[in-house]
């Protein structure tokens, strides 16, 4: 199981040193979770503090935009990320939100909110590279993860098998040490977890629980 670091949790007056450690401490990718407040309630960060983690980093930089009408903001984020991934409730443009990160060379994620039908994926199910099922409503880190998820993942498994996708997939909310095993064995690549790790006092320990090492 891959891990990848959402550091909305982490401490930003040291976010050199928090990178770092999260990093030595084996997690596969940073996860930046860009909120607008309205997609969901809460604002975190923009293109700046992409910009920097890039420059800390030489693992990959995944970006989640929870922002309604990526279309306009994707472009900015693409220098700064090895994958961007948008929400398939927040646009109708899916197809020109899919052909600007291609066009640059980037790998294109798709994300669900828990109440979001799987069935909505199937029109772009071939045309992305992950699939980033939500376990929580997107907004905040530190929520309880849904114990509906591994039946969605299933779904969204049986989808990708289905239609002959490469896609991968990825969890993001709530993840811990409790519950990654039965995200694993519902056919997930990668799990996304913030204060799983950043609210624990030894990363190395917390990542590799999440690796189900
Ligand atoms: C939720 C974000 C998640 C979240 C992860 O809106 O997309 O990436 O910050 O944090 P935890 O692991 O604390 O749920
Ligand atoms: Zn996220």
């Amino acid at each position: 199981m891959k891990v990848a670091a959402s550091i909305l949790d982490c401490d930003f007056l040291h976010l050199a040193k928090e990178l770092e450690d999260v990093v030595k401490a084996g997690a596969d990718a940073i996860h930046l979770d860009v909120m607008d407040g309205h997609f969901v309630t809460n604002l975190s960060f923009g293109v700046p503090l992409a910009k920097a983690v890039r420059r800390a980093v030489s693992v990959p930089v995944l970006t989640h935009l929870m922002v309604t009408e990526p279309e306009w903001l994707i472009e900015k984020f693409l220098p700064y990320s090895d994958a961007v991934t948008f929400h398939v409730e927040a646009t109708e443009m899916h197809g020109q939100c899919l052909e600007t990160i291609h066009t640059a060379g980037k790998a294109a994620g798709i994300s669900l909110n828990p109440n979001t039908p799987v069935e909505s994926l199937r029109p772009f199910i071939t045309l992305v590279q992950d699939v980033l099922v939500m376990s929580v409503y997107p907004g905040f880190g530190g929520q309880k993860f849904s114990p509906e998820a591994p039946a969605r993942i299933r779904d969204v498994a049986h989808l990708i098998k289905e239609t002959g996708s490469s896609a991968t997939i990825s969890v993001d909310g709530g993840i811990n040490a409790d519950n990654c095993a039965a995200v694993s064995a519902s056919g997930t690549q990668m799990v996304i977890a913030g204060s799983a790790i950043f609210r624990s006092n030894d990363y190395a320990t917390a990542v590799r629980a999440l690796k189900c090492l």
